[in-house]
């Protein structure tokens, strides 16, 4: 590959949800970009690495609301908490913005009104559920009901878990807003679409023109047989947190509009700070974007986000780097089982440096899943790096007397240092195309290639001879040289264990080109200790401590029913002696629908009831009611009747039983109802 001496590169990950914490799954993609863009720069590339919370949208509304605070709040707090936990992994970024910034603002309208002039933008009526009690319209997730196609209650908003049916919310049956419990009523509101299929011939050449993984050129093919491409809906209502849309009060764009323009404002920021024009960066052609994203947001990076920089003559990417999803141990990250890591539960138990190398050796350039096998993870960290490289320097730092490493690099090292530094273009190559896992490889070869010579060597042997010193020296000088290579060669992956070397040696590792002349003559720092083996009960702790933590989350979040129950009725009417179980038995209680209700003219108190219990079965009882019931307003009911009470003679006739009613008396008197499905004759327990 010919690369020119120095590139331009612009590189983004995808700039996170501002609503969640990251986690194990997320830190695939920034860790990946962040080996890449360490990469560049040693190569002496200028390179600026740029990510943003993405902060807009219902999600962090609701948040907010439920947290009772604003969203400005929210997302300034999730954005330290991010800074922090990248910051924690080694994952260096040139600066770090917000979508919800005045420099993206600012560029939001500038492109859209680029989108204006270009004649692409439409209105049209939209129906969409509406949650009164809440005020908002609901997005699809936050609907379910009953699917209109197979009557499967409790279905999502969107498509049907029992028969794979798409819908849209509208047509749910019974739909329920999950916000607040109740009914959404349909309501119409003006959208504002982007017409893409304007640009249905460019994008289609640019999506196959090499800008895309294969799988991914391959997958959009799809989209262009089936045209036109479908109008894309940028636009809500109000009340949505984002941007106001400019010429259309009372609308604002739709989060995923200006998700990707943040990329553009958060280099608008980078550059006021620093000096330096947005247009050499984003309106240059010799200047490259490289995005890294996951395969589930393609579909926003292939399509919408190049309608948008073409119409508003902005520069294309160059390449989209797309990654599949994170598994673990073959599975879907799940909270119940603890696979569900957050990034900060990780590093109170183990070392970033292991993650950051065990998703280099299994990251590729292909679209695919990487699997977390955490036994794996244990055993590649310990072998690889604890064995092979740092082994190098700590089974021969400690043996360098003063002055240090021999005057002139040994020439008998048996062609080693010659063969790690022509192995430099290979994982170089490897590097720059992002098949991280065999530049992994093909370094850990040359750690094996080097062991061999340290273990026949055997420097704690040359040390018991004091007449051979400078052999010991020369096989010091050459090991850890050996080791500074590969040392320089990791330290996009390891840049911690790079810094080390570089103290241990006098000599940071700041260029890619100090793999291709041995260090001599110069001093050795006192040897400490540079990685740890990774101790697998740490990671079952983790495990462990996260799935306790997810749950107690899930109990949390579990909407808190708030009741404001008094106790003073409670205390001033005491629970009863306790009685036997037996005697409870012998109350026989029974369902009993109230067929007659009359009027009983004499008595201030009472109702006289007709009550059914099922087949011919009759009780008369008279309840003293008539303050709280109007007597029509009882037939029908299904009350709760003591069936085996011993007849009273009362003046107005006989009282056959009892209905069961709650509250002091008078006007709060309340008859007990069975809940639906409960029949006349039921026994009651
Ligand atoms: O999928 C996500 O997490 C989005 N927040 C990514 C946005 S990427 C870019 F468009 F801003
Ligand atoms: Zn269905």
């Amino acid at each position: 590959m010919v690369l020119s001496p120095m590139r331009n590169l612009l590189v983004t990950s995808a700039l996170p949800y501002a609503n969640g914490p990251i986690h194990l799954g997320h830190l695939v993609e920034y860790l990946q970009t962040d080996i890449w863009v360490r990469y560049q720069k040693l190569r002496g590339n200028r390179c600026i690495y740029l990510c943003a919370d993405d902060t807009h949208g219902t999600a962090i509304s609701l948040r907010a609301q439920n947290e009772g605070r604003s969203e400005e709040e929210l997302i300034a707090e999730m954005s330290e908490s991010h800074q922090k936990d990248f910051a924690d992994f080694g994952i260096e970024f040139d600066h770090y913005g917000s979508t919800n910034s005045e420099a993206s603002r600012e560029i939001c309208h500038e492109i859209w009104a680029a989108l204006r002039e270009a004649d692409m933008v439409v209105e049209e009526e939209v129906e969409q559920l509406y949650d009164v009690e809440k005020g908002m319209f609901l997005a699809d997730r936050f609907v379910r009901g009953t699917c209109p196609k197979c009557n499967s209650p409790d279905q999502p908003g969107d498509n049907c878990d029992s028969c794979g049916a798409t819908y849209s919310p509208v047509e749910l049956i019974d739909p329920v807003s999950t916000l607040s419990g109740t009914r959404p009523e349909i309501r119409s509101a003006k959208h504002l679409f982007v017409q893409i299929e304007q640009l249905h011939g460019f994008l289609e050449e640019w999506t196959q023109s090499g800008t895309l993984p294969a799988e991914s050129a391959n997958y959009l093919k799809n989209f262009f047989l089936a045209e036109p491409l479908k109008d894309w809906d940028v636009s809500r209502p109000a009340p949505y947190f984002g941007f106001e849309i400019s010429d259309s009060p009372g609308n604002y764009w739709y989060v995923w509009f200006d998700a990707p323009i943040g990329y553009i404002g958060t280099t608008k920021e980078w550059c006021d700070q620093h000096g330096e024009q947005l247009a050499d960066w984003w309106k240059n052609e010799k200047t490259e974007i490289h995005h890294f994203i996951g395969k589930d947001i393609q579909y926003f990076h292939t399509l919408f986000w190049p309608a948008m920089l073409k119409t508003a003559g902005y520069s294309l990417p160059t390449k989209v780097h797309i990654h599949g999803f994170l598994t673990v141990d073959g599975d879907k990250m799940s909270k119940s089982r603890g696979t569900f890591i957050r990034a900060a539960k990780y590093l109170e138990h183990l070392n970033p440096s292991y993650l950051r190398y065990y998703y280099a050796t299994k990251l590729s350039a292909k679209v695919e899943d990487l699997d977390l096998n955490l036994e794996e993870f244990v055993a590649r960290v310990n072998s690889d790096l604890v064995g092979k490289v740092v082994n190098l320097a700590s089974r021969t730092a400690k043996f360098v007397a003063s002055p240090g490493l021999s005057e002139t690099y040994p020439t008998n090292d048996e062609g080693l240092f010659e063969k790690f530094a022509q192995q430099g273009d290979a994982i170089a190559e490897a590097y720059e195309v992002g098949n991280f896992g065999k530049a992994m490889r093909l370094i850990i070869e040359l750690a094996d290639a080097a062991n061999p010579y340290v273990e026949s060597n055997a420097p704690w042997e040359l040390r018991k001879d004091p007449e051979k010193t400078q052999q010991l020296q020369d096989v010091c000088t050459v090991a850890l040289n050996l080791f500074r290579t590969l040392c320089v060669y990791l330290s996009p992956v390891l840049p911690d264990l790079a810094a080390k070397c570089g103290e241990l040696l006098g000599d940071p590792i700041t260029s890619w080109d100090q793999s291709k002349k041995p260090l001599s003559g110069t001093p050795v720092a006192k040897f400490k200790h540079m990685m740890q083996r990774v101790d697998a009960k740490r990671i079952e702790t983790m495990i462990e401590e996260s799935a306790a933590e997810n749950e107690a989350a899930a109990a949390a979040t579990t909407p808190a029913l708030s009741f404001d129950d008094s106790g003073e009725f409670l205390s001033e009417n005491p629970i009863a002696d306790e009685i036997a179980f037996d005697d409870f038995a012998k109350v026989d209680l029974r369902v009993a629908r109230v067929v007659e209700a009359h009027e009983v003219p004499e008595a201030r108190k009472l109702i006289r009831l007709i009550l059914s219990l099922g087949g011919d079965e009759r009780r008369q009882v008279f309840a003293g009611i008539k303050a709280a019931y109007q007597p029509e307003d009882l037939v029908g009911e299904l009350v709760v009747m003591v069936a085996n009470l011993a007849p009273r003679k009362m003046k107005f006739g006989v009282s056959e039983g009892m209905i069961v009613a709650a509250g002091p008396g008078g006007k709060d008197i309340f008859v007990l109802n069975p809940d639906e499905g409960a029949i006349p004759g039921h026994r009651v327990m």
